[in-house]
């Protein structure tokens, strides 16, 4: 069956709602490629979900498929005088059944663009042995600065996370 074509566009306060959901199926369904746990998230009011797609320069922005939300990435705005000029690529995630067309390709590329407005270093965390997202994030000129051993730790299991950041000034 032909799939609908995917549009990418940043989330409102009106999306809080699609936001929760997808935020939520992605902390159940890939819990060590997030920092953020289930119970945290799902613990946020509406009130605290449209404050955050509503705190510019800090921005999430998501894929759909025709009318479904597929996808998600978001970029946060560190504060401060001395870091105000980094920023925080979080909480990429794709739907299982829409992988592999290059979904998170776009979606990154979006929050690219949107930090090169605003900062002049992006920063992300990915799992160590998450493959695809650091393999996606190195293709878009990610560099690899250091690992955080033991960064994550879900019930007695211990996860290190590579470190990555674009220098958005070269
Ligand atoms: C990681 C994830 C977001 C990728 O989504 P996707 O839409 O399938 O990704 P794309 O189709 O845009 O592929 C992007 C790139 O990933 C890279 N990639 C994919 N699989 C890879 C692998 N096994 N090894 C190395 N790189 C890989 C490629 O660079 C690919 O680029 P291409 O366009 O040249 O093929 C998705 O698998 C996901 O949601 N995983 C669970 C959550 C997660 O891990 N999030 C990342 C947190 S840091």
């Amino acid at each position: 069956m032909r799939q609908p074509a995917v549009t990418i566009r940043q989330l409102g306060a009106e999306d809080a709602g699609g936001f929760r959901a997808l935020r939520l199926k992605a902390l159940v369904s890939a819990p060590t490629a997030f920092a953020s746990s289930y119970e945290e998230d799902a613990a946020l009011t509406d009130e605290m979900l449209r404050a955050r797609l509503v705190a510019a320069p800090s921005a999430v922005f998501a894929a759909f498929a025709g009318e479904e939300m597929v996808g998600m990435a978001g970029f946060a705005a560190l504060s401060g005088p001395k870091r105000r000029h980094r920023g925080l690529l979080w909480g990429v995630f794709v739907e299982a059944d829409q992988r592999g067309r290059g979904i998170a390709r776009r979606l990154v590329e979006q929050i690219v663009a949107h930090a090169r407005q605003h900062v002049l270093v992006l920063e992300a965390g990915v799992t160590s042995g998450n493959d695809s997202a650091r393999g996606l994030y190195e293709s878009l000129g990610f560099r690899h600065y250091g690992t955080l051993s033991k960064a994550l730790r879900i019930d007695d299991a211990f996860y290190d996370e590579v470190l990555l950041s674009l220098d958005l000034a070269e």
